[in-house]
């Protein structure tokens, strides 16, 4: 039983690691023309952001089909390109992306919902009239 656990688990990871791999592959031949990972910024946003702020599934549906999506992105216009490629090499370039940045915005929201209860009135600035 112990054996098939580490087995299965041996499995996942190699196959996890394969996408991300695979990932960087599309990456440098689809998308780095228009993407950073480096912070310096192209024609679109530096993957170190979208990996931030954005789910996997979320970064998979816009480099598949950009055009529906932008406007639900927060962009006024569409300039990404729809690009031609397999599904499995959405979900693989995706995988990618999201493992540039380990700590998501929703981990902070969720820090900040904590603080939220503890929250205590602070009238120190209050100017008296
Ligand atoms: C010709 C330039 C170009 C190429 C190539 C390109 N993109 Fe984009 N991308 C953009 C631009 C510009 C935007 C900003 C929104 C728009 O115009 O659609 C964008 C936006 C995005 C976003 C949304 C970012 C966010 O969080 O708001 C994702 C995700 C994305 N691109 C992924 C990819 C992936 C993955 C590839 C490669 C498979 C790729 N892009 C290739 C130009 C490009």
């Amino acid at each position: 039983m112990k054996k098939t656990t580490i087995l299965l688990g041996l499995l996942v990871g190699t196959a996890l690691f394969a996408d991300v791999k695979k990932g960087e592959e599309v990456y440098k031949a689809n998308c780095a023309i228009c993407h950073t990972i480096d912070g310096r910024g192209g024609m679109g946003p530096d993957f170190n952001m979208v990996s931030y702020k954005r789910t996997k599934e979320e970064i998979a549906s816009y480099a598949k089909d950009p055009y529906s999506l932008s406007e639900k992105f927060g962009y006024s216009s569409n300039a990404m390109p729809t690009l031609p490629l397999e599904d499995e090499e959405f979900k693989d370039v995706a995988d990618y992306v999201s493992s540039l940045v380990k700590f998501k915005e929703w981990m902070i929201k969720r820090k900040d919902s904590k603080k939220e209860l503890v929250k205590v009135e602070d009238n120190s600035t209050k100017i008296d009239s």
